[in-house]
This record gives C-alpha cells, sequence and structure tokens, in this order.
C-alpha cells in the first residue's frame, strides 16, 4: 500500500532529509586518509543527537542479522551496508559510500553519497559521475502522470549507455512513517514488474548502486555487507524525494556544502 503524505508531512520529512543531507556532508568532510570507519558512524551518531533526531538504521533487523550501527560505509567493490570498524582505515584512492538516514518526529529521511579519498583512478571517478548523473536523471521523472518505470528505465539507461551495470537485487523505496515502504524503486525495468503511477505526495528514496563491472553479488559472512561478486568497484547515490504538483523536490539536498 503507498500512503500519500500532506503538505504537512512533508513539512517534518524535510527537516528529517535536511538533518540527513547536513550530516553527510559533515561526514563526507571526515571521510580522509586515516580516518577509521567506526569515528565516522560515530560523528554520525553524535550530529544527529545534537540536532534532535535519532538514526534510522541502528537497530534495523530486516533479518536475522540486527544492523548495530548509525552510518553504512561501503569501500571500493562494497556495494551498500559496509559495516563501520575501528580497525577499517580509510587510504588515498578509496571510493567510499556514506548511506545514512534518520528518524525526526516519527518520519525518517534517507540519503546517500560516494566520496572520493585523496586521488582516484579516472574510472572510479568516471563511475562515481554516472552514478549520481544517474540519480539526477531518474529523479527528473519523478513527475505526476509518470510510472516508477520512468524514474527505472532513466537510471538504467544512463548506466548502461556509460558500460555500467546496474545492481538488481537491491532498490530505492517509498519512505515516510517507516524507513522502507511500497513502492519499490528498481534501478531497471522489465515488462510485467509492478509499476504503479506516480502521484502528488508519494515521497521515494530513489538511490542507484552501479557496478563497475558485472551486476552479480555476494554477502559477506557479516550478513549485511554487499560485494561485487567480481571484485570491481562499486557507486552508491540515494535522495529522498517529494513528488509535487511542481515536480520532484529533493528532501535531502543540502546546497551549501559543495561535493
Ligand atoms: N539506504 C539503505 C536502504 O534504504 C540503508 C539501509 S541500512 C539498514 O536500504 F541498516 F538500515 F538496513
Ligand atoms: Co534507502
Amino acid at each position: 500500500m503507498i500512503t500519500l503524505k500532506s503538505p504537512e508531512e512533508i513539512a517534518v520529512m524535510r527537516t528529517a532529509s535536511r538533518i540527513v543531507a547536513e550530516v553527510l556532508a559533515e561526514v563526507a568532510m571526515a571521510a580522509r586518509p586515516g580516518v577509521a570507519t567506526l569515528e565516522l558512524d560515530r560523528l554520525a551518531e553524535a550530529l544527529t543527537i545534537k540536532k534532535g533526531a535519532r538514526p534510522a538504521f541502528k537497530g534495523y533487523r530486516p533479518h536475522d542479522v540486527e544492523y548495530r550501527h548509525s552510518l553504512c560505509v561501503s569501500i571500493n567493490e562494497e556495494i551498500v551496508h559496509g559495516i563501520p570498524k575501528a580497525g577499517r582505515r580509510l587510504k588515498p584512492g578509496d571510493i567510499v559510500g556514506l548511506d545514512f538516514g534518520v528518524v525526526y518526529q516519527g518520519y525518517y529521511g534517507d540519503a546517500a553519497r560516494t566520496v572520493a579519498i585523496g586521488k582516484v583512478s579516472a574510472e572510479a571517478e568516471r563511475l562515481m559521475r554516472v552514478t549520481r548523473d544517474a540519480l539526477y536523471a531518474g529523479i527528473e521523472q519523478a513527475r505526476v502522470g509518470n510510472r516508477i518505470g520512468d524514474i527505472a528505465r532513466a537510471v538504467q539507461r544512463l548506466a548502461e549507455d556509460a558500460g555500467f551495470s546496474v545492481v538488481t537485487d537491491f532498490a530505492g523505496h517509498g519512505i515516510g512513517r517507516k524507513l522502507h515502504e511500497d513502492p519499490q524503486v528498481p534501478n531497471y525495468f522489465r515488462a510485467g514488474m509492478p509499476n504503479p503511477r506516480l502521484q502528488e505526495g508519494m515521497v521515494l528514496a530513489i538511490e542507484p548502486m552501479i557496478n563497475e563491472g558485472a551486476a552479480e553479488l555476494e554477502i559477506l559472512d557479516d550478513g549485511w555487507t554487499a560485494v561485487t561478486a567480481d571484485g570491481k568497484l562499486s557507486a552508491h547515490f540515494e535522495h529522498s524525494i517529494a513528488i509535487t504538483a511542481g515536480g520532484p523536490e529533493i528532501l535531502s539536498e543540502f546546497n551549501h556544502v559543495q561535493g
């Protein structure tokens, strides 16, 4: 069941998503060579509490292994859901997916970006740029009268035209009083898949995960970390957006910080 949000609910979600964007901006600035991924998690959590919100991922348990951290940090061949660790330090040349969500006044916000640590390869730069462009191409389609499949196709086209592949095992999602609501927002389209029409008041988390090589993934023994099966790079960008009469509104955009 897809729940439509009133303007008042969207106003609260705007604040939730702004907190997510502000925390991600701070965490992205702290993501430098030598920093441990657990330090980034601690920073995200402390900032969130200071802003009057609560981390959304901590304690989340969609299957038998609970997620125990506030931030997901996914390095290089890690696609999503990388677990922060005291012993895992960033190094020059890494690309690092930072995925973060909060709950604020009962409503969720969720966003992600991939950042470069020091100088990275030209191919890594291109993968990050294409993934970000694919997110914005998907958002551009998030309009009343279009369908979920229009978002999916736009994302897929950008990725595949660049010679990359989209991850099909994970999808974006509706968001609101829960982190994951209907509808699913896949990053690829196939005839016969559910393809609801987009309506004013829908709030979606659109989140392309794009692989340098093949789409196949594996889950590590920690029960969370998704890695590319071929060991090649992956990138991830995500925004929470509202569908308004005037077009898509990016709730998790943070305009004052570059990146
Ligand atoms: N943005 C991711 C998602 O929507 C983050 C989830 S991490 C989890 O699935 F720990 F909460 F699962
Ligand atoms: Co999400």
